[in-house]
């Protein structure tokens, strides 16, 4: 913390664009104690609350699969800070709108949808796991279908804006998000393989626009043709 605060944030203050600090913790008190001392410091204007975090006290299970313990967090962090404050949903649960409505309850301003799926890489002729911690958090186009879906639940869930991400790779990919109801998107793994991927998204998002007469990118959140109670419905099939 001492270190992003002395090193990296001085280098992010310069830029010409919002910061936003993602929070990770093992303890409700460390992600309240993480935010404070971010809040002392200059140049954040906003947090994202990572909740797929172990919960260290009970065990190791991740904050974001208890309803409660994600209200809990966000309720907590929320007396905090006039900030905007995005808690970050893990896809692991059930039933995504669940975890949406709490933290939308408890004061979150935005919601970013999704995390990593939890993933396993077997070495059949080992016969071991090929991850030190055998299992993993899988991303990249594999998990966008999963993504897509949960985005459309959770944003039919709740009035606060959903940030659609997963496996986004492409302009289509984005417009795909938006269409199923994000509000914005975020792009992780592709930056992996070309770090100039969200300017080539954001560059290519424009043409998609002016080439189809759209005149704002928002124009396209929920603009997906399909009955939202049709597809809940199919959902549970
Ligand atoms: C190497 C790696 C590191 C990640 N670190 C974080 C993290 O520190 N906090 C967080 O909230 N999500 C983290 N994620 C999850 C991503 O931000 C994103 O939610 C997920 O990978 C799905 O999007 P993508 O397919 O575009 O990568 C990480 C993902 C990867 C692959």
């Amino acid at each position: 913390m001492k270190r992003f605060i002395g090193e990296k944030l001085p280098v992010l203050r310069r830029l010409q664009t919002a910061v936003i600090a993602n929070i990770a913790a093992s303890s409700i008190d460390e992600y309240c104690a993480v935010l404070s001392a971010l809040e002392e410091a200059e140049g954040v204007h906003g947090y994202e609350i990572n909740v797929s975090c172990p919960n260290v006290k009970e065990g190791g299970l991740s904050f974001g699969t208890s309803c409660e313990m994600t209200a809990e967090i966000t309720r907590r962090l929320r007396s905090l800070t006039a900030k905007t404050i995005i808690i970050k949903l893990t896809p692991n649960v059930a039933h995504i709108s669940e975890f949406a409505r709490v933290a939308a309850d408890a004061g979150a301003d935005a919601l970013s949808v999704i995390n990593t799926l939890i993933g396993m890489a077997v070495d059949a002729d080992k016969r071991e796991p090929k991850l030190s911690t055998v299992t993993g958090g899988l991303s990249g186009p594999a998990i966008k279908p999963v993504a897509l879906a949960k985005v459309f639940e959770a944003a039919g869930a709740v009035s606060i804006p959903v940030i659609g991400i997963g496996g986004i790779m492409s302009a289509e990919d984005a417009v795909e998000f938006l269409l199923v109801g994000a509000t914005a998107v975020q792009v992780g793994t592709a930056n992996f393989i070309d770090p100039a991927a969200g300017t080539k998204i954001v560059a290519d998002l424009d043409r998609y626009c002016s080439e189809r007469g759209i005149k704002n990118v928002t124009d396209l959140t929920g603009g997906l043709k399909a009955s939202r109670e049709l597809s809940v419905v199919q959902s549970w099939l």
